[in-house]
């Protein structure tokens, strides 16, 4: 098939994405603003920034009369000064072996309490950026991180399964207009995890919670993903007429594998090819360069798992990336061949 012209050869990636109608997006820290050359390759690069750690629970509202809006602040101002997206990322999480959601809500165990302190905690997060985060992780992590099991998290153990869709409602009634979504982990990694996270949206669906999209969060450990694995799941989620993302993307690289870098940017373009041929609209990576990166601390240093090196150099995993937006930018007519 012959090339189309519509994208111009020099387009950035940005310009590629905003061209096939797709958000770009990365996770990204307030304390980074002030390095140019960080935001520079990402207002270059990117349509969409999600807070990697400023939104959470933790650290917006550590204790209950205590907001610390300050870091979300710049970064929603910055987004809107250079045109991007945001998401918002997450409203409630359970976590309690890292930095997710403080000891004082942990230790409400009484019903009507803990559901007084989510509402307030949800609609004042959402009305503070009315208008100005238009898409929401409502809950994160629903599921076991091993397993295929909804998680006994504090939140289920005192209100029961319902947590889920009162936590949905409750942020359906703060904005009527955000998209509100579920974020899961290793679920493109465990079979028996993929069915139970299509069970879960399935479930809310259909009792009539307000869920709006599935994020599929796309930690690549293995280096790889197995070939159809990322279109299966999106295609089942997407049949319950729910917006499907990859939200949170990094390829870790082998330690000592032949081709590290090439073997990454295969790994990138299977799941761009096969998460947009599926009907995603977004994929967002968790960062971009390998100076910044959680897997250093989660992995062990030197596994480069994302599309700039530590010098913000373009690695072949964003050539990867830019021919597959390019790609998509001239399938204008949207039938799968590419003119
Ligand atoms: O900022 C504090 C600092 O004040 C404190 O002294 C220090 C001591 O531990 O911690 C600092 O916070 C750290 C925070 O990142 C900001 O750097 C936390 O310890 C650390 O646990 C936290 O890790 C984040 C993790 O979520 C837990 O919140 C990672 O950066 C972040 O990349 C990671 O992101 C998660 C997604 O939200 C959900 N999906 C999985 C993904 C990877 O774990």
């Amino acid at each position: 098939v012959a090339p189309s012209t519509t994208a111009p050869k020099s387009a950035s990636v940005r310009e590629l994405a905003d061209a096939a109608g797709v958000i770009l997006g990365t996770a990204m820290s307030a304390e980074l603003l002030d390095d140019p050359q960080h935001t520079d390759t990402l207002i270059e690069t990117f349509t969409s920034i999600t807070p990697e750690n400023d939104l959470k629970w933790e650290f917006i509202h550590p204790e209950p009369d205590a907001w610390n809006f300050g870091p979300v602040d710049r970064l929603v101002d910055f987004a809107e000064e250079h045109d991007l997206a945001v998401k918002g990322h997450a409203l409630l999480w359970h976590q309690t072996a890292v930095h997710a959601t403080p000891d004082w809500v942990l230790a409400i165990d009484d019903p009507d309490e803990l559901r007084t302190a989510m509402r307030e905690h949800i609609t004042t997060v959402m009305e503070r950026y009315d208008g100005r985060i238009d898409r929401w992780d409502v809950v994160n992590e629903p599921l076991q991180t091993v397993g295929a099991e909804v998680e006994d998290t504090h939140f289920r153990k005192v209100l029961g399964d319902g947590y889920l869709a009162e936590a949905l409602g409750m942020a359906r009634q703060a904005d009527v207009d955000a998209e509100l979504c579920i974020n899961e982990t290793t679920a493109e990694l465990i079979p028996a995890k993929a069915d139970a996270l299509v069970r879960l949206a399935e479930g809310l669906v259909a009792d009539g919670a307000p869920l709006d999209c599935v994020g599929i969060q796309a930690h690549l450990f293995g280096g790889t993903v197995e070939e159809g694995v990322i279109a299966g799941l999106v295609e089942r989620l997407a049949a319950l007429d729910v917006d499907v993302a990859i939200t949170e993307l990094d390829v870790p690289v082998l330690p000592d594998a032949p081709d590290p870098l090439e073997v990454q940017a295969d790994t990138y373009r299977t799941a761009f090819a096969e998460c947009f041929a599926a009907g995603c609209r977004e994929i967002t990576l968790w960062g971009f360069t390998d100076r910044h990166t959680w897997i250093d601390g989660y992995l062990g240093p030197g596994r480069a798992p994302l599309p700039f090196d530590e010098d913000y150099r373009p690695k072949p995993a964003l050539e990867a990336i830019r021919e597959e937006l390019a790609w998509l930018a001239d399938d204008a007519d949207g039938d799968g061949t590419g003119g």
